[in-house]
């Protein structure tokens, strides 16, 4: 049969935000890990849509791993960006990171999909996705085809409308 497209896909954000949960709950059930430890560095991971085949890059959101992203930019097909819609106090952490990823030269010039996941959303003080999308002023983004979900990643809530977006904008 036909082989799927292979894409590379690099998931970023800060630390505790939710994207080895997310990864983990896109994975086939047999493969998934039942416990989810902070990640040091980063993991490799794939898994298939109905169309393509993704290896993920799961990067660790920690300050002192968040120097190895960029050097995953050039060879990345798309990004998913995760934000803790619960964290508010670091929302502002989590938009520098954002403007440094879009401004580095790497990624700038790359009409490249990214996909934000507004994780937590089951938190009682959760923002909803709107407003994740002001604070981070998602609405500046004119050069790359993005859109963001709310997801429950425990529940695996929002991640398919994520996933079908992604595989229908990643060229
Ligand atoms: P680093 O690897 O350190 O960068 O963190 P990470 O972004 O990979 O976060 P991880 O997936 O390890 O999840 C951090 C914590 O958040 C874990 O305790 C998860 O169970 C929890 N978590 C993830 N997604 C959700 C969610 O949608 N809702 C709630 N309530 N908790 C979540
Ligand atoms: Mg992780």
């Amino acid at each position: 049969g036909l082989r799927k497209k292979e894409v590379n896909v690099l998931c970023l954000g800060l630390d505790n935000s939710g994207k080895t949960t997310i990864i983990n709950q896109l994975k086939p059930a047999n493969a998934q890990a039942q416990e989810i430890v902070p990640t040091i560095g980063f993991n490799i991971e794939k898994f298939k849509s109905s169309s393509l085949s993704f290896t993920v890059f799961d990067m660790s959101g920690q300050s002192r791993y968040r120097n190895l992203w960029e050097h995953y930019y050039k060879e990345s097909h798309a990004i998913i960006f995760v934000i803790d819609s619960g964290d508010k106090l670091r929302m502002v952490v989590a938009k520098e990171e954002l403007d440094t990823l879009l401004n580095h030269e790497d990624i700038c010039c790359k009409k490249i999909p990214v996909l934000f996941f507004a994780n937590k959303m089951d938190l009682k003080d959760a923002m909803s996705s709107v407003k994740v999308s002001q604070m981070l002023s998602l609405e500046k983004i004119q050069d790359k085809p993005w859109h963001i979900c709310a997801s429950n990643a425990i529940k695996g809530e929002g991640l398919q409308e994520g996933l079908d977006w992604l595989q229908g904008n990643t060229p």
